[in-house]
């Protein structure tokens, strides 16, 4: 079943009893993938185990962990930033590099170049047999650094305070990595896309920089970087008129219900001071993204950097893109920005 207007995907979300995120226990199709972190962690758990873990997850990754990250990011952003011309991929020199630092920084790990492997081998695995070993060597290589980390480093030694085991940080870090980079890399772009697009928007950023967070959730509600989500039905039912079976998979669609007229007036126009802005694109329930403060944080201070350097109008060039089961993905663009002021 595929869910798009606003009400019934919110239902859908704060209805977790009904509507399991335990993808293992009720799905009625087979799971080619069950080996992945992310269905033994707690994105794929229900309540009782869920709360219990995310008790212990909030209390080591809070918002003072997001504020002490900070000027890490910001000086990460600065160096990025300081390197970028027009010639160069904004993706590989930017919207990449900058939330995969964050990430490392957040779980305390020191060598980039081990954790950018980590990271490629452990959000590519969707269960082809081919990229199997790269997975588990990386797993192997992620606990035993975890495992052995300083208790001074990132959120790793606040989640050990709470009792996690280390299978259990290991199962969380793959998460943290599988949801927190690609996401937050691919909302760098989109912004770039949107502002590109409606130079106005643009303009009147630069003269009043308050916009800079309803410009963000509004970029979020147009294009997000999650745009669906599934659900496993634990009984059969009733859904907006439909029936479903007991194990049915339900796809519900943030990216319809963030423009569901009955929501959004001028659902598809992008506007930088849209207020309420109710987008449904870091979820909602109890499942609600835990790293959202993270990512609005890092998408602040890049578009404050951004803003102070990169004068005039913005045009995207270069721009390739491949279809996707679910979207758009970009690949690669280059950003040009032009000496002169606009107006
Ligand atoms: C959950 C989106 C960044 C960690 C979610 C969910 C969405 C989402 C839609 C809920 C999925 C569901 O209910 O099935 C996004 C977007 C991001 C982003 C759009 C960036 C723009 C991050 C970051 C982190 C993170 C930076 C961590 C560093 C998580 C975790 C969950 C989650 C741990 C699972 C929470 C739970 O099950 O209780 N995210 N996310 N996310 N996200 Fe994010």
């Amino acid at each position: 079943m595929f869910v798009r207007s606003h009400a019934l995907v919110d239902e859908v979300l704060t209805t977790h009893d009904l509507f399991s995120s335990d993808e293992i226990r009720y799905s009625a199709s087979e799971i080619p993938h069950r080996d992945n972190p992310v269905l033994h962690s707690m994105s794929a758990m229900d309540p009782p185990r869920h709360h219990e873990l995310r008790r212990m997850v909030s209390r080591a990754f809070t918002p003072r962990t997001v504020d002490a990250l900070t000027p890490a990011i910001e000086a990460r952003a600065a160096g990025l930033l300081d390197r970028l011309t027009p010639a160069s991929d904004f993706i590989t020199e930017f919207a990449h590099p900058l939330p995969l630092a964050t990430l490392a920084a957040l779980l305390g790990v020191a060598d980039e170049a081990d954790f950018v492997r980590w990271t490629d081998a452990i959000t590519t695995f969707f269960g082809q047999p081919e990229a199997r070993p790269a997975f588990e060597q990386a797993v192997t290589e992620l606990r035993e650094y975890l495992r052995t980390v300083p208790a001074t480093d990132g959120i790793v030694a606040g989640l050990r305070e709470s009792g996690l085991t280390t299978d259990e940080i290991v199962n969380l870090a793959g998460l943290l990595l599988i949801n927190g980079h690609e996401t937050t890399k691919t909302l760098l772009v989109n912004m770039v896309l949107c502002l590109a697009e409606n130079r106005s928007a643009l303009a009147a950023l630069r003269q009043d920089p308050a916009l800079v967070s309803s410009t963000i959730e509004e970029v979020l509600r147009l294009m997000p970087p999650a745009g669906g989500t599934d659900r496993f039905s634990t009984r059969a039912g009733m859904l907006g008129g439909e029936t479903f079976e007991k194990g049915q998979r339900i796809v519900v669609s943030m990216a319809a219900a963030n423009r569901d007229p009955a929501v959004f007036p001028d659902p598809d126009g992008f506007d930088t001071a849209r207020s309420p802005n109710p987008h449904l694109s870091f979820g909602h329930g109890i499942h609600f993204c835990l790293g959202a403060h993270l990512a609005r944080r890092q998408v602040t201070v890049a578009l404050t950097a951004m803003l102070a350097r990169f004068p005039g109008p913005w045009t995207v060039e270069d721009l390739v893109t491949r279809r996707s089961p679910v979207g758009t993905d970009v690949l690669a663009l280059r950003l040009v920005w032009s000496a002169e002021r606009d107006s």
